[in-house]
């Protein structure tokens, strides 16, 4: 039997009307829920995702603000204008889209970024909040991922845990919620040696590597639960996930690539705006 396709456009939908419910209750409380978001330059797959945050915001009634700075943009000129909408009293939440043109230091301005509004939880306060399971803001992929399973009714506790991929975004962060969810976690990267042997013990396999086809079937315990965080460009077009769709033949649950975790990545950068509105909002 194949696997159940984990529907993360479903959900996200679903999320999405719940929070247009709460930015409303925010609204008649007085709280307008903002996002303000910075594009620097033109790159095309940024310039797409940060397209669909504002769509995402409209859809529910958060009010979001983009800032489009030119690719020539200096440091000075971003830092300023990240102060700027630090100082905001109306601004709840500042994304810096990824990844900035080379000229710009990427971790000074991620460090400038008002913890309290910082909706992407790439902040070393966020980090740490994170890593000792205190309340801040987490990363909204793999906050998305935790939903996604807890919709299919996916407990991780005492299951373990593989996630292939270390990045700060996707796989650390993601590594410390399946623990903080009780589940044995093993991180996996490119100098792991036999990775099959170690992704073919997962109950519970997080992909998250940014290469076409990587998890093969062999990879895969029948029966696992396979999340497919991936988002890789086809040179025939269209998008496709680091897992090959064959797995779904052995996999007992597996997200789609499109339609799975990106999806929910954006409904959580919502979740995100509403809770720092919530917490520290005017
Ligand atoms: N670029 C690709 N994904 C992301 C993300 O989640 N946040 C930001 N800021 N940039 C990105």
């Amino acid at each position: 039997m194949p696997a159940v396709k984990m529907d993360g456009s479903a959900l996200a939908k679903k999320t999405r009307a719940e929070l247009a419910v709460e930015t409303q209750r925010m609204k008649e409380e007085g709280i307008e829920p903002h996002l303000a978001v910075i594009l620097v330059g033109d790159d095309p797959a940024s310039t797409v995702y940060v397209r669909n945050k504002e769509k995402a915001c409209i859809q529910t009634g958060v009010r979001s603000t983009v800032i489009r700075l030119g690719n020539e943009c200096d440091q000075a000129t971003l830092e300023e204008t990240v102060s700027r909408l630090n100082a905001a009293p109306d601004v709840h939440g500042i994304l810096v889209q990824l990844p900035l043109p080379k000229h710009l230091n990427t971790a000074r301005v991620l460090s400038l970024i008002d913890p309290k509004k910082d909706v992407d939880g790439f902040h070393a306060v966020n980090c740490g909040l994170l890593l000792s399971g205190r309340e801040g803001f987490v990363p909204c992929t793999p906050r998305g991922v935790m939903e996604i399973l807890a919709e299919y009714g996916i407990d991780p506790r005492g299951k373990h845990a593989v996630v292939v991929g270390r990045s700060n975004i996707v796989g650390k962060p993601m590594a410390l919620l399946l623990l903080g969810a009780d589940a044995t976690v093993t991180i996996c990267h490119s100098r792991t040696v036999d990775l099959p042997s170690v992704t073919r013990s997962a109950d519970i396999l997080i992909a998250a590597v940014g290469r076409r086809g990587f998890i093969t079937k062999d990879m895969v315990k029948p029966g696992a639960v396979v999340i497919d965080v991936g988002i890789n460009r086809k040179e025939e077009g269209g998008v496709c996930g680091d897992v090959e769709p064959d797995v779904a033949d052995v996999a007992g649950y597996m997200t789609p690539v499109p339609g799975g975790v990106g999806p929910m990545t954006i409904a959580m950068l919502l979740k995100n705006t509403l809770d720092a509105a919530r917490r520290y909002g005017a």
